[in-house]
């Protein structure tokens, strides 16, 4: 199989391997996100699911194999590059400016999109998250856990990205408010950008995603729409702990 960079994909991974000093975690990963696709990726905690994200995205450096991001061969670049071509990343743990209002950590994050766009204002971005209009001169430190995840996915959304790409965004939520953000991800599909979203839940998950991906043990062991899935019992089972 070529291994050229494939323009139609806008981001993706060719046999990635990639290590924590001797500990190998991902093990030949090939994993794509076209344009106006939203990708699930699931598996057991410690499959390796962040370390693909991180390793996308140029925060941690793949030890083999290769990363394309919009035809373009970003192996082991920077992730600031890698954000600079249109990918925005929110990972596991939030991580907001505590000190900065919620205005503020949104309008610090605006600009437009790698294409010039700029669907994605301050004002899009409140009317989507309506409690952080109610909270938009709070400190970032005074938001309960869902609002602080509202904030870093607004922030995303305020660079007008072309890929969102969520790590367990609804990770340690209330019902209520991992509800409201399973919301926004059907709100930014519909928006047309493509997004990858990691969660434990692949009900909630297949009920937007057009394709899935499941990895053990740093390997791809199911790849398939959200039917295909559904529709496998013993693989929810086996892999997902259904
Ligand atoms: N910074 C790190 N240094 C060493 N090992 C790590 C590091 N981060 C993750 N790991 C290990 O890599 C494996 C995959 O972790 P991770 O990608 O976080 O899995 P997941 O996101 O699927 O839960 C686990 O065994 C984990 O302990
Ligand atoms: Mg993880």
């Amino acid at each position: 199989m070529s291994v050229a960079p494939q323009p139609e994909w806008l981001i993706e991974a060719v046999g990635l391997h990639t290590h924590y000093g001797a500990s190998h975690i991902l093990k030949g990963i090939d994993f794509r996100v076209g344009a106006g696709e939203t990708i699930g990726l699931m598996g057991r905690n410690g499959m390796g699911k962040s370390t693909l994200l991180k390793s996308l995205m140029g925060l941690v450096k793949p030890s083999g194999g290769k990363v394309h991001v919009k035809g373009r061969d970003m192996t082991g670049a920077p992730a600031y590059q890698v954000a600079r071509l249109g990918v925005a990343y929110v990972p596991e743990g939030r991580g907001i400016f505590g000190n900065l209002s919620v205005r503020e950590n949104l309008i610090m994050a605006a600009r437009p999109g790698v294409r010039g766009q700029t669907d994605w204002t301050y004002e899009r971005v409140l009317e989507t998250f309506p409690r952080l209009a109610e909270r938009i001169n709070h400190g970032g430190q005074q938001l309960s856990g869902g609002e602080q995840q509202m904030l870093t996915i607004g922030r995303a959304l305020m660079t007008n990205p072309d890929l969102l790409i969520l790590d367990e965004a609804t990770e340690g939520l209330a019902p209520l408010i991992a509800r409201e953000i399973w919301r926004i991800c059907a709100v930014i599909r519909d928006s047309g950008i493509s997004s990858v979203i990691v969660d434990k839940n692949w009900k909630h998950v297949t009920q937007i995603t057009d394709r899935n991906v499941i990895l053990v043990k740093g390997q791809v062991v199911f790849e398939g729409t959200s039917e295909a899935l559904t529709a496998q019992p013993r693989v929810l089972e086996q892999h997902l702990g259904v």
